[in-house]
């Protein structure tokens, strides 16, 4: 089993020199020339080990059994498909390749992006013996060395290579996945806080309402930061740069207040009704911090920002927490 798996990090490994080299080859110029207009510099490309899948159908395949992996091997390392039209395949073939890295910078699978509008846009990896999405990060070889005490935690590779780049070595992305609760214990072995950086776009903001109570739960602390106007942190670096990127950390919001403001949204807020159904939702919501003290930070941060009297929340907090605890 342990042997099984040193092999197919062994053959990820050999496959991600073999797309890099492929990158800087004549028929992969297409692939370089992508990344080059996305704005990323060589040094980047070398760092995060950036490659290209070529056109052939299975010249992967046939130069990993060349350096004496079976075909079952190869399979197990999710980089061949068989069908019966076509017989053995590459799974990755002409998109630009993004090796993903486990903490000890091991090659544990690949995205690969296509060059223009094609569909998927990205193939990823499956599962496998060594690949498991919900306990790795994207970029966490690298940002658990950054100074930061926090991570920025984003959508996709892109912002993360964007990211590092312009200087915040600290971003980590999950990998295509929704936040899981193996992602936040992995979070946990090295910082105590995460500043959410996902797209401006409903799945993005739903995607981070999601996760700040599962970074909550494993006792991290959750931030939101937006990227509007833009669509996500890499489109935003590269309009407004680094600077203004700076900006956004520091004016990050807390997460229990975004998602409240995200709520108030449902509710008519001009009207008496609508405003009291908030804050009944509201306080439900307060009554789920345990630490009296935090709760009741959270109280008055709340009358404050809705313009009540913290003393008429606090009641109907003790209150409704009586009923229903
Ligand atoms: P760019 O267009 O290259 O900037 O990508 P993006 O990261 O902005 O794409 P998007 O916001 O659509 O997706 C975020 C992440 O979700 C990507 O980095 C991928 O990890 C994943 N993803 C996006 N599209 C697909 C897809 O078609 N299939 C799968 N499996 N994952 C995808
Ligand atoms: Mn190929
Ligand atoms: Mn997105
Ligand atoms: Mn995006
Ligand atoms: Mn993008």
């Amino acid at each position: 089993k342990a042997d099984l798996r040193a092999t197919l990090l062994e053959i990820n490994k050999i496959a991600a020199q073999y797309f890099y080299v492929q990158l800087k080859s004549e028929q992969g110029k297409i692939g370089y020339t992508y990344l080059k207009n996305r704005e990323l510099s060589d040094e980047t490309i070398k760092a995060f080990g950036l490659g290209y899948s070529n056109k052939y159908s299975n010249d992967l395949f046939k130069y990993l059994q060349g350096k004496g992996y079976s075909e079952d091997l190869i399979r197990q390392a999710g980089l061949i498909n068989t069908d019966e039209r076509n017989g053995v395949y590459d799974k990755f073939w002409n998109r630009v390749m993004f090796p993903i890295m486990d903490v000890n910078n091991r090659v544990i699978g690949f995205g690969g992006r296509v060059m223009g509008d094609g569909k998927p846009k990205y193939l990823n990896s499956p599962e496998t013996v060594i690949f498991d999405k919900s306990r790795n990060l994207y970029g966490l070889n690298r940002a658990r060395t950054s100074r930061k005490p926090y991570f920025l935690m984003c959508e996709g590779y892109m912002d993360v290579i964007s990211l590092h780049q312009a200087g915040f070595t600290n971003a980590v992305a999950s990998l295509g996945t929704a936040l899981t609760t193996g992602h936040a214990s992995l979070i946990k072995r090295y910082v105590q806080e995460v500043y959410l950086t996902y797209d401006s776009d409903e799945a993005g903001t739903k995607a981070a309402l999601r996760a700040v109570p599962i970074l909550k739960q494993a006792g991290i602390s959750a931030k939101v930061i937006r990227m509007d106007p833009y669509k996500d942190p890499d489109e935003f670096i590269k309009n407004l740069g680094a600077e203004e990127f700076e900006k956004r950390i520091g004016g990050a919001r807390n997460g229990f207040l975004f998602s409240l403001e995200i709520l108030s949204k449902d509710y008519d807020m001009e009207s008496p009704e609508g405003k009291t159904a908030f804050f009944k939702e509201t306080v439900k919501r307060l009554i789920g911090f345990e630490d009296e003290l935090e709760r009741n930070n959270y109280v008055e941060a709340v009358a404050k920002a809705y313009k009540v009297s913290p003393e008429s929340l606090q009641k109907l907090v003790t209150k409704t927490a009586v009923t229903e605890g």
